[in-house]
């Protein structure tokens, strides 16, 4: 099945937050302040509202009331703290924090009165860098198992390193917007760019004092977001301040640079110790983590437990602790916590391996696992993955000795690793509703930033029913449909994909027991599971020619709809038996420059257990996606902090580097039969994120096999491979 939003996407007819259009709309922009800590001793709006055509200008001193108690600013996502409460005081807690929206009739006019807000400042020394304020790091997490220290110190095989991976944003090409309409009778209809409509529904609600049934919440189509989407950002309060308070529809979109103000990867260090007996078989993990927060804010990632889900060594002992710094408050981005630590694991392994002589491969297989922390995997195909993936990618004929396959000027090298991220599923809701003209609707408050998900729900619903797939239409990202869980964590297929299949389970159902009734229905008296749903028909398995169209079935009935709507939960005893898994295996093949340090990945190949795969097209997509920003994450990507300014330099396209079409060649991806029937009904796990987990490792083991130079500072730059 192709997308089922692509022809829309790339029409233009797809509305985005900042696209819909509506008559009377305000245009609202964003003042920044110019320093990273402080007070604002004064701000002067009165040149900007000179400017005809210039409505209001808002600032913390002339801001409509909002609520005091920091509480109502939370949200599902919002760690522990206390959340950035836009235009609420004259305090600053971080550089180009918004300070002032200025409201006009048209952009451009609001984009100028923007800029001749005046503001001064009482400025306070302010902290950015992660290094510098090691000595002010505070303990989260920490986990233990066994003596990680004497079996380390008794290990044949040890490896130590420090990892580091540098602060990084998320670069949706969607500016986060939103416009908030008022509809009649006092309700408030808000498009915005979100990846939860309802935590952003329930964030209006809660700051503004609305009744829920008020507030309607719409993201239809999201371009990207990659974690940038999961919590309310500051543009989505400004814009429904700005229409509350004006009752006129009002639209506020960031700039591309103000895409860098309200969150990012944290910037992190990982120490690494691996011990391990004379054949390589893990002893002892120690794994010793720091990355940064806000001071407002203590938002914390999964780093530790990664080598416990990949190797399950018997003795570890981790430690997280978070750094805090005078910026936003750090936020999810793709695979957060697995994508970096999993990179420091993995490639630690390839060091062990070289140090060893022991191939990287026949290192993971000597550690592999059928268990984490005692409890056996739902499913776990990641043999066959490595297995698959190395004979595509020829890795017997890697010679191990690094600067050993050279070819002219290139040196060439060969690298892997494994990827894996948490197979989630949560409660979700959906509706079907079948019409008696083979037609059907499903629908969910779900969002699709990008992954498919909509096609996902369309293939479900199209395979359960038997139907073409241009029969299904799929409504999503509106909060006044079924509810869905905030589209994260690669859990969407396992949770929603089962709603979807459970209630068209009902719909079938339905259409069975008024079938079986016909006398001359082909089915009459068939039992449940003799029948088949195929070609509109439902049928019997032993013979197709026995049955009839499902439309007359309706018809035939008098019912004109079959309308369903189901809530399906996880089965909470098979968490706790059971871990559950996605996994990968990357093979990454690397070119590199030797006189000019450049890098080119010319090939990778990945394998995928993911369960059933329900659409095999977004699958695989998406997956191509997540290695893209694993080539990224390993050689491009890099946020500069100024720590003078205490700003983020490099705040745009040009200069904040990612991989481009020329940086990315030969992508092979594929799928491994993995059977899981456990974790859902559907017997899919997520793939939204596994395709960035592993992929910078097996890249930065292919740039040591090319070059041997160990890079543990991500990303690989060119001056640090030839400084
Ligand atoms: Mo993802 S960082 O769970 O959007």
């Amino acid at each position: 099945m192709n997308r089922v939003d692509a022809p829309a996407k790339v029409t233009g007819a797809a509305p985005y937050a900042g696209d819909v259009s509506v008559p009377g709309l305000l245009y609202g922009v964003v003042v920044s302040s110019a320093v990273a800590k402080g007070r604002i001793t004064r701000i002067d709006t009165s040149r900007a509202l000179a400017v005809p055509g210039v409505i209001r200008v808002y600032t913390h001193e002339s801001r409509p009331e909002l609520p005091d108690d920091d509480r109502c600013y939370g949200d599902d996502q919002a760690p522990d703290g206390s959340p950035f409460r836009p235009l609420f005081d004259a305090r600053i807690r971080y550089s180009a924090q918004p300070i002032a929206l200025a409201v006009a009739d048209t952009f451009e006019l609001a984009r100028y009165a923007a800029s001749l807000v005046e503001a001064e400042y009482e400025r306070e020394p302010h902290a950015t860098d992660l290094d510098a304020q090691l000595g002010e790091a505070f303990a989260r997490s920490s986990k233990k198992k066994g003596d990680a220290h004497s079996a380390y110190a008794r290990a044949a095989l040890r490896h130590e390193a420090e990892y580091r991976h540098a602060f990084e944003h998320h670069h949706p090409m969607e500016l986060h917007g939103t416009t908030a309409v008022w509809e009649s009778g006092g309700r408030i209809t808000v498009y915005t760019k979100t990846q939860d409509v309802m935590n952003d529904r329930d964030y209006v609600k809660n700051v503004f004092g609305f009744n829920e049934d008020d507030v309607r919440v719409m993201a239809e189509y999201v371009g990207g977001a990659f974690g940038s989407g999961l919590r309310p950002e500051y543009q989505l309060l400004l814009a429904v301040m700005a229409a509350k308070d004006l009752n006129r529809p009002v639209r506020v979109v960031l700039t591309r640079q103000q895409m860098f103000t309200f969150g990012h990867r944290p910037h992190n260090i990982q120490r690494l110790r691996l011990g391990a007996d004379a054949n390589g078989r893990l002893q002892a993990v120690m794994h010793d983590a720091f990355s940064t927060t806000s001071r407002y804010e203590q938002y914390s990632e999964g780093y530790l437990g990664w080598s416990s889900t990949l190797y399950d060594p018997p003795s570890l002992k981790h430690e997280y602790k978070l750094v805090p710094l005078d910026c936003a408050t750090p936020m999810p981005m793709r695979a957060p916590g697995g994508a970096t630590a999993v990179y420091a694991i993995e490639a630690a392994m390839d060091e062990l391996a070289c140090a060893a002589g022991i191939d990287p491969l026949e290192l993971r297989l000597r550690n592999y696992t059928q268990q984490k922390d005692g409890k056996p995997f739902t499913s776990k195909a990641l043999r066959e993955c490595y297995a698959q993936a190395a004979e595509r990618f020829g890795w017997s004929r890697r010679t191990p000795q690094p600067r050993s396959m050279q070819e002219g000027h290139d040196l060439i090298g060969w690298g892997m690793a494994t990827g894996v991220w948490e197979a989630w599923r949560d409660a979700a809701s959906a509706r079907v509703v079948l019409t008696d003209d083979g037609r059907v609707e499903v629908s969910c408050s779900v969002t699709d930033i990008g992954p498919g998900s909509g096609t996902m729900m369309s293939a479900i619903a199209a395979a359960a029913l038997g139907l073409p797939g241009a029969h299904i239409a799929v409504k999503l990202g509106d909060s006044r449909l079924p509810r869905a869980p905030v589209q994260g964590g690669s859990m969407t297929a396992a949770s929603v994909g089962s709603a979807v299949h459970d209630a068209c389970d009902k719909v079938r159902r339905r259409l069975y027991g008024l079938a079986r009734d016909m006398a001359d229905s082909g089915i009459a008296g068939a039992k449940l599971e003799d029948v088949v749903f195929k070609n509109g028909r439902i049928a019997l398995a032993r013979d197709a020619a026995q049955g009839i169209d499902l439309v007359d079935v309706m018809r035939r009935s008098g019912v004109a709809t079959i309308d369903e709507e189901v809530e399906s939960q996880p089965d909470k005893s098979v968490s706790r038996r059971y871990a559950s898994y996605t996994h990968s295996a990357v093979f990454a093949e690397v070119r590199v420059d030797e006189d000019f340090g450049t890098v080119r990945v010319t090939r990778i190949v990945a394998a995928v257990a993911g369960g059933r795969i329900v659409s095999p097209k977004t699958a695989r997509s998406q997956v191509l996606g997540g290695i893209v920003w694993g080539i990224g994450m390993a050689l491009h990507e890099e946020t500069f902090m100024d720590h003078t300014l205490g700003r983020f330099m490099n705040h745009n396209y040009a200069e904040y580097h990612v991989p481009v079409n020329a940086d990315v060649r030969d992508i092979d991806v594929f799928f491994v039969d993995e059977r899981e029937d456990k974790l859902d009904p559907i017997g899919a796990k997520g793939l939204g994120e596994i395709g960035v987990v592993g992929t910078a490792a097996a890249i930065a083991n292919a740039v040591y096999h090319a070059t041997g130079k160990r890079v543990r500072d991500l990303p690989i730059t060119l001056e640090k491979l030839i400084g």
